[in-house]
């Protein structure tokens, strides 16, 4: 049997930081509320003129110069998104052709914060079933081009940046053990842009009435979100057999220091053993899990057939896990 296993990672992020200082200057809000609420501290702002293509074309150079693999190896690119430059083309595409990756398939998929989940279980289906040899797995946004910075409930949490990983096809033990994908569209309008899609396009009074920015509601979606982040993993945990005790690294979502904490006390992991940088990130969305598994890798945390689970929620709702063996 073959396993898609990660073999290089890169990420990115906006030169440009925010602070939570900065932000007591926009908003009604206060570093000490920001910290105690989130644990972020700051965040990565993209610039005007600074697309998610950028950061995701960056994260992909680094991720397969770490693999040695060249551009035109790549069979498919898969970037999870829901900040794309445009309607279309995606950024598959667009990083396609920055990467002259002349021989691979490229396509988005939205799937909120889970999205570079959702890619890593799609591309993981295509390397098994024989179909691909190598596939580079992206997740990007620049969420800060969908915030109400008079929005103090979001503004603090939303950040940018990208992450990416290259897949290959490989014989023995090592690679995705796992991937379980959930979603329940219910409850679609607790965290969602009601403005600039087919439902609603632009107009004059959908700019004045702000809904070309996201709207959440913040504590329902955290009661929610941890009750599925943990599902997600206990799934993935039971499904190979695995107490819970044993995993070696949890690489979450980043989406509130409170609600990792709450998953890696229900997966009984000590903090050595979850992975965190959201205070120096925020919430990338589909970007985090990536960001994070590169901080991780090139950190040297994840040691040779160490079991390491992704884990992550967002909107749609869309939830899910990946267990891997590095
Ligand atoms: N500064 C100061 N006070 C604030 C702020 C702020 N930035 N934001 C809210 N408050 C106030 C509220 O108005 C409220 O005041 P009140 O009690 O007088 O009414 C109080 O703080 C508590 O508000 P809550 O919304 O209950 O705060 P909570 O503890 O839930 O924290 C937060 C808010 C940080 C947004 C949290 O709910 C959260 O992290 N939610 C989950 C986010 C998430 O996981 N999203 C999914 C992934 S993102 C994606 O898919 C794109």
């Amino acid at each position: 049997m073959y396993k898609a296993r990660i073999i290089g990672t890169g990420s990115s992020a906006p030169s440009k930081v925010l602070t939570n200082k900065d932000l007591e200057n926009m908003v009604d809000t206060s570093d000490e509320w920001i910290v105690t609420r989130t644990g972020i501290k700051q965040r990565h702002i993209a610039e005007n003129g600074e697309p998610t293509s950028k950061f995701a074309y960056q994260a992909s150079v680094k991720a397969l110069e770490m693999a040695g693999v060249s551009p035109d190896q790549l069979d498919m690119i898969i970037v999870g998104s829901v900040t794309p430059d445009m309607a279309t083309p995606s950024v598959g595409c667009i990083v396609q052709h920055q990467l002259k990756a002349t021989q691979a398939a490229a396509f988005d998929i939205s799937a909120g914060c889970t999205g570079f989940i959702y890619a890593l279980s799609i591309a993981n289906s295509y390397i098994k079933s024989g179909m691909c040899q190598k596939i580079l797995v992206i997740g990007a946004e620049t969420l800060s081009k969908i915030t109400d910075y008079q929005d103090r409930t979001t503004c603090i949490i939303f950040a940018d940046g990208a992450g990416a990983a290259v897949l290959s096809k490989e014989e023995g033990d090592r690679g995705i053990l796992s991937t379980h994908l959930y979603s329940d569209g219910a409850y679609g309008k607790l965290l969602y842009m009601p403005g600039g899609g087919s439902a609603l396009p632009a107009t004059y009074k959908t700019i004045d009435d702000r809904e070309h920015y996201l709207k959440m509601d913040g504590n329902k979606v955290f009661k929610i979100a941890i009750k599925s982040l943990e599902e997600a993993a206990l799934t993935a945990l039971s499904h190979n057999n695995i107490t819970e005790g044993t995993v070696d690294l949890l690489i979450p979502h980043q989406a509130n220091s409170r609600i990792i904490d709450a998953i890696a006390k229900r997966l009984k992991l000590p903090p050595e053993k979850v992975f965190s940088n959201i205070d120096t990130y925020g919430n990338t969305s589909a970007a985090s899990v990536p960001i994070a598994l590169d901080e991780a890798n090139r950190q040297k945390k994840l040691k040779e057939n160490h079991l390491i689970l992704l884990d992550a929620f967002g909107a749609g709702f869309t939830w899910g896990s990946a267990l891997l063996r590095w």
